[in-house]
């Protein structure tokens, strides 16, 4: 047996062991305390990893980004309970500041476009809203139309709504369709004829508010529910709605920050160049500040907007726009709904805090007026 001098290798290894293990303890309530205080503080600046606290710092990550494909929405389970088909990307209008532009001609036929629905329903969709594109440019509105028809008829869906400029929307569409829809939103970003035009929301001589009022008038006679829709930028952020909006009394007035989607209205390849049309927060909520008496208002920031809607595109593919572009999935078409709604980008937790669900089936809603 070796003797435990104060210099042996025995005594002293023994020794350290045992002055670690003096130390060791108070060092791990030391770091577990350290690590409790950082976790405070970056939750409390809504920051969920020390990486993305770095990057606040101007800090940047050196290995490069992870193709679209590789990134899984954490949440497996994800049901698209309400879902944006853009089926159509074209366009009668040119509006500057266009997050979804004309970069395809594509459309599905009718009979594929039923088959997604049909497997979105399967999937736990409640609620689908048409878009584009213009949607009533396809067929002149009769391809909406069946869809709509589709949608409520066959597939029984709690709501079906679209979002339009208006430009092409008939009595004869209401007739032969109305009875199918729950909700029509239609875009108008000032009652200004002029800014209007500067925005680029109109075609040849339209005017697009008279058209507005129309179409209000029609949902009132067909028992449709109306919405409007609204881009704050450059050109309208100074205006006043308040009367126009107070006269007009839609069941929602969605007001949106402009927001600019790489590769759609910024960028190299982009359609749109929107650059000039972006406001600041500040003037977004001066804007909203002067409406605050519109009960109706449902304002939606660029942070609240850009990952909290599931948009599907005219190949029926889910958009990620985290990366602030829009980075497609696979199409449900061939990977079916589950699998492609992993890449959506989708963030569940803003749908509902920007109030992404609320009474959207007009069996459901009052419609007094
Ligand atoms: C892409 S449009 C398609 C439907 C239709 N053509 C229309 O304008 O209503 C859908 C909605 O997105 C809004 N929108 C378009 N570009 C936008 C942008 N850059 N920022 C925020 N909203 C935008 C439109 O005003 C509209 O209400
Ligand atoms: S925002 Fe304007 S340009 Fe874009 S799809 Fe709608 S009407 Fe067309």
């Amino acid at each position: 047996m070796e003797d435990q001098t104060l210099f042996s290798p025995a005594f002293r290894s023994s020794s350290s062991v045992r002055m670690l293990s003096l130390f060791m303890p108070s060092m791990t309530v030391i770091l577990t305390s350290f690590w409790d205080t950082m976790k405070i503080i970056l939750k409390h600046m809504k920051i969920d990893s020390f990486w993305c606290w770095l990057e606040s710092f101007g800090f940047q990550k050196v290995s490069s980004p992870k193709p679209n494909n590789l990134k899984i929405h954490q949440s497996a389970s994800m049901t698209p309970t309400s879902v944006n088909y853009h089926f159509t990307r074209q366009c009668n209008y040119k509006c500057g500041f266009c997050f979804h532009t004309a970069k395809t001609s594509f459309v599905l036929p009718l009979e594929e476009a039923k088959k997604g629905l049909t497997l979105l329903k399967g999937a736990g969709m409640e609620k689908i809203n048409f878009s584009g594109g213009e949607p009533f440019l396809q067929e002149r509105g009769h391809f909406l139309g069946k869809m709509v028809q589709f949608c409520k008829q066959e597939l029984k869906l709690p709501s079906v709504s679209i979002v339009s400029n208006g430009s092409l929307i008939t009595e004869r569409w209401f007739k032969l369709y109305g009875e199918y829809l729950d909700i029509l939103a239609v875009s108008c970003d000032s009652f200004d004829e002029d800014v209007n035009k500067m925005i680029g929301r109109g075609q040849g001589n339209k005017n697009h508010v008279e058209k507005l009022m129309k179409i209000r008038t029609w949902c009132q006679e067909y028992n449709v529910a109306f919405k409007i829709n609204s881009v704050i930028n450059r050109f309208n952020m100074d205006e006043d709605m308040s009367e126009e909006i107070a006269k007009i009394n839609p069941m929602r007035w969605k007001v949106f920050q402009c927001l600019i989607i790489d590769g759609e209205n910024c960028g190299e390849d982009a359609l749109r160049h929107a650059e000039t049309f972006v406001i600041g927060k500040a003037e977004f909520n001066n804007f909203l500040n002067r409406h605050k008496d519109i009960k109706c208002l449902v304002p939606e920031s660029n942070e609240q907007m850009r990952d909290s809607y599931l948009i599907l595109d005219e190949y029926m593919r889910f958009l990620d726009c985290r990366n602030g572009r829009k980075d497609p999935s696979k199409s449900i078409m061939d990977v079916g709904v589950e699998n492609a709604i992993k890449f959506s980008g989708f963030d569940e937790k803003m749908f509902f805090k920007r109030g992404g669900k609320y009474v959207w089936s007009k069996a459901d809603l009052k419609l007094d007026w």
